[in-house]
């Protein structure tokens, strides 16, 4: 039985203190394994791991909880091996369609739709966990930083390769605002050399943080 009540305090508290507190997550974690094992093929799943581990590291190296990377890693794509039919039924049941874009491509409900699914099912109430399994796919403006390092995670993890993958894990060790732009970008231009639609979601994520940026510099 998962202790669903011990995980939901952690993830509010980055202070663990005690080796006992310490085995009982890993034994949660363990168990919310196993049971996105049985949700996921095992490519889905070995990539859902990868995540968490890089979403862990990247929230070491920039001072964030790393219990909640953990957490919203291991569980972004918890719907993504939903049916598309599936996918739409739950997105209109509770609300989560926002453009017409989505209807055509259910696919793009997986984020939102796995964030209601965690926490109707595992009771999974953190909301920067939530935030960052619901944005992990389109991105979106004003992101917290768990839903930052989890959306670069998704792009940069262990078994993704392509020609930026490189710079872009090298980036997200230094500067999260760089990385998330220039991963926000190459999600972009691969849907545009696709031909494949493009989110108005995320354009107004590159608008944002590109102003953003512009600001900082
Ligand atoms: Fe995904
Ligand atoms: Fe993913």
């Amino acid at each position: 039985m998962i202790d669903r009540e011990m995980v939901s305090v952690s993830v509010k508290d980055n202070r663990l203190a005690h080796c006992s507190e310490q085995s009982k997550i890993k034994q949660v974690m363990h168990e919310y394994e196993g049971i996105l094992k049985d949700k996921l093929t095992e490519k889905r799943y070995v990539h859902a791991l990868a995540v968490c581990n890089c979403a862990s590291e990247l929230a070491g190296i920039h001072g964030l909880n790393r219990r909640q990377a953990e957490l919203a890693g291991l569980f972004h794509d918890y719907a993504r091996d939903l049916p598309a039919d599936e996918l739409l039924r739950i997105g209109r049941a509770k609300e989560l369609v926002t453009h017409e874009i989505e209807q055509q491509c259910p696919l793009l409900l997986h984020g939102p739709v796995g964030a209601a699914l965690i926490e109707e099912e595992l009771g999974i109430h953190a909301p920067q966990v939530l935030e960052a399994v619901a944005m992990h796919t389109l991105a979106g403006p004003a992101m917290g930083r768990i839903a930052q390092i989890v959306y670069i995670a998704d792009l940069t993890a262990t078994g993704r390769d392509f020609p930026l993958v490189d710079y872009l894990r090298t980036l997200s060790q230094t500067s999260l605002e760089q990385a998330l732009l220039e991963c926000i970008a190459s999600t972009i231009s691969h849907c545009l050399e696709k031909r494949q639609l493009i989110h108005p979601q995320s354009i107004e994520a590159w608008n944002y943080y590109s102003q953003e940026l512009k600001g900082v510099e």
